[in-house]
C-alpha cells in the first residue's frame, strides 16, 4: 500500500503510517528528504521524524529508504542517534538505496540563495537543499551514497560536484563552499552508514514473495507539492504522488495494491504558492492554534484553509486513490459550521477540475457548501457511530465531493485515537 498526502502536506501521514505500521513487515520513504516533518505520537512521547520511515517506532519493523529519496548524511545519523538515545533499537532495522543521491552543504548553500534571489517570488522552501540535490540527480552529475565505497573515486565526485556548485554560488553573490572538506565531511561517515546500503527494491519484492506480507510506502509532501501535478512552481523537486513510489523504491507499478490518500478534514500550506480556500483573519489564527498549525520542520505558521474537494477530487485521480484517510477531525468540533469548496469560480465561469494555469487558479474564488457543525467532542470517539450526526453528515459529503472512500478516521494525535471505517 502506498500512503499519500493528499494535499499540500502535513496531513498526518506519519500518524497514519505509525498505525498501520503495526500490521506491515516493512516501511519505505521512497521520495524528498529533510524536508518532510512527520509527527508521531506513542505513550504521551513525541517523535519528529525527518528521514526515517515513520514505521521506525515499532519494534521489529524493517525501514527503508529508497532510491528516490535524497539524503542528508549528516542529518540522518542525528536523527537516528536520537532515536537510538530514546531507546528505539533502529539502526539494525534501517535499509538505505544505495542508488539514493546525497544531499550535501552546497546543496543546501544553493536553495537558500537562490530563495533570497528570489525575494518577493520566493518558494518558500525548507532549506534543506531539496531542489539543488534533485537537479543534480537529473543533470546526472549528483553523488550517490554507493559512491562512497570507493574512497578515492568519491573525494573526487565530490570535489568536481562542488566546484560546479561553487560556481553557481558565486553567480548568485554567495559564499562558495571548502570543496574537500565537504568531501572529507561526508566521507568520514562511510564505516557507520555503509552497512545500511541495501537493494531497497530487491528486499521489498524478497519479502512479498513470502506469505502475509504487506509492505507500506510512505510519501512525504503531498499531490499538491509534486513536481508534475502540483501548483508549479510553487511545489517540492520529486513526485511526491502515488506512481512516484515504485519508481521511488524500485518496484514495478503493478506491485501496488492500494493508495491511500491522507487529508486532513480542512486545508493547510506552509510556504508559497496557490490556496484557493485560504481563511481571513482571524478564523485563519483561531484554526491555526486550535490544530497547533506550525511547520514540523521548520517551525512556520502554517496557512489555513476549509476543506477543498476540488483538490482532494483532483488527488484522487493523479494518485488512483483507493480510499482516504481523514485527519484532525477532533480540531473542528468546536465550530458552529463549517465550510466545504466545491469548485472554482472565475469571473462567473465555474471549474470543477484543478486548474493547470497558475494565473487562473491565483483568481478563482470557491464555491461554498455550509454545514452545521456538530459543537461536541469527537476525540474519544473510536467507531463511526460514535460521532456525532452531524460529524457523519460531514464525512459522508466529503466522501461524496472526492469520490473516495474513507478508510480512516483520525480524532486526535495518539495512536489510539483512530477509527477504521471499513
Ligand atoms: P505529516 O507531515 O503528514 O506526517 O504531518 P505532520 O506531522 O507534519 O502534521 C500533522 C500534525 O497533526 C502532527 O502534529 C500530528 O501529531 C497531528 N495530528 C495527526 N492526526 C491528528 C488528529 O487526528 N487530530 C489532531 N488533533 N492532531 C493530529
Ligand atoms: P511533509 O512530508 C509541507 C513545501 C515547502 C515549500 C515547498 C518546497 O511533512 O508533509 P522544498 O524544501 O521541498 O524545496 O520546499 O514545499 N514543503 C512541505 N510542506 N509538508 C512537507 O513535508 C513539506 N516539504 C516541503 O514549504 O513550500
Ligand atoms: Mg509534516
Amino acid at each position: 500500500m502506498v500512503i499519500v498526502g493528499a494535499q499540500w502536506g502535513d496531513e498526518g501521514k506519519g500518524k497514519i503510517v505509525d498505525v498501520l505500521a503495526a500490521d506491515v513487515h516493512i516501511v519505505a520513504r521512497y521520495q524528498g528528504g529533510a524536508n518532510a516533518g512527520h509527527t508521531v505520537h506513542v505513550d504521551g512521547e513525541t517523535f519528529i521524524l525527518h528521514q526515517i520511515p515513520s514505521g521506525i517506532l515499532h519494534r521489529g519493523k524493517r525501514c527503508l529508504l529508497g532510491n528516490g529519496v535524497v539524503l542528508d548524511v549528516h542529518q540522518f545519523l542525528e536523527e537516528l542517534d536520537t532515536l537510538v538515545g530514546r531507546g528505539i533499537d533502529a539502526e539494525p532495522r534501517i535499509g538505505i538505496s544505495g542508488r539514493a543521491h546525497l544531499i550535501l552543504e552546497y546543496h543546501k548553500q544553493l536553495d537558500q540563495a537562490h530563495e533570497r534571489l528570489r525575494g518577493a517570488l520566493k518558494i518558500g522552501t525548507t532549506g534543506k537543499g531539496i531542489g539543488p540535490a534533485y537537479e543534480d540527480k537529473i543533470a546526472r552529475a549528483g553523488v550517490r551514497l554507493a559512491d562512497l565505497m570507493d574512497e578515492e573515486r568519491a573525494h573526487r565526485l565530490i570535489c568536481t560536484a562542488a566546484e560546479r556548485a561553487n560556481a553557481r554560488l558565486r553567480a548568485l553573490r554567495a559564499e562558495p563552499v571548502h570543496a574537500s572538506e565537504v568531501a572529507d565531511n561526508v566521507i568520514a561517515l562511510r564505516s557507520r552508514v555503509l552497512p545500511m546500503v541495501t537493494d531497497t527494491g530487491r528486499e521489498i519484492l524478497d519479502t512479498l514473495q513470502r506469505p502475509d506480507t504487506r509492505v507500506l510506502l510512505e510519501g512525504a509532501q503531498g499531490a499538491l507539492l509534486d513536481v508534475d501535478h502540483g501548483t508549479y512552481p510553487y511545489v517540492t523537486s520529486s513526485s511526491t504522488t502515488a506512481a512516484g513510489a515504485a519508481t521511488g523504491v524500485g518496484i514495478g507499478p503493478t506491485v501496488i495494491d492500494s493508495v491511500l490518500g491522507v487529508v486532513k478534514a480542512y486545508t493547510t500550506r506552509v510556504g508559497s504558492g496557490p490556496l484557493p480556500t485560504e481563511m481571513e483573519s482571524p478564523l485563519a489564527e483561531h484554526l491555526r492554534e486550535l490544530g497547533a498549525e506550525y511547520g514540523a520542520t521548520t517551525g512556520r505558521p502554517r496557512r489555513c484553509g476549509w476543506f477543498d474537494a476540488v483538490v482532494v477530487r483532483y488527488s484522487a485521480q493523479v494518485n488512483g486513490l483507493t480510499g482516504l484517510a481523514v485527519t484532525k477531525l477532533d480540531v473542528l468540533d468546536t465550530f458552529a459550521e463549517l465550510k466545504v469548496c466545491t469548485a472554482y469560480d472565475a469571473g462567473g465561469e465555474v471549474h470543477e477540475s484543478f486548474p493547470y494555469d497558475l494565473g487562473l487558479l491565483e483568481r478563482v474564488r470557491p464555491v461554498y457548501e455550509t454545514m452545521p457543525g456538530w459543537r461536541r467532542p469527537t476525540s474519544a470517539a473510536r467507531s463511526i457511530t460514535d460521532l456525532p450526526r452531524e460529524a457523519r453528515a460531514y464525512l459522508d459529503r466529503l466522501e461524496a465531493l472526492t469520490g473516495a472512500p474513507i478508510e480512516f478516521v483520525s480524532v486526535g494525535s495518539a495512536r489510539e485515537q483512530i477509527i477504521r471505517v471499513r
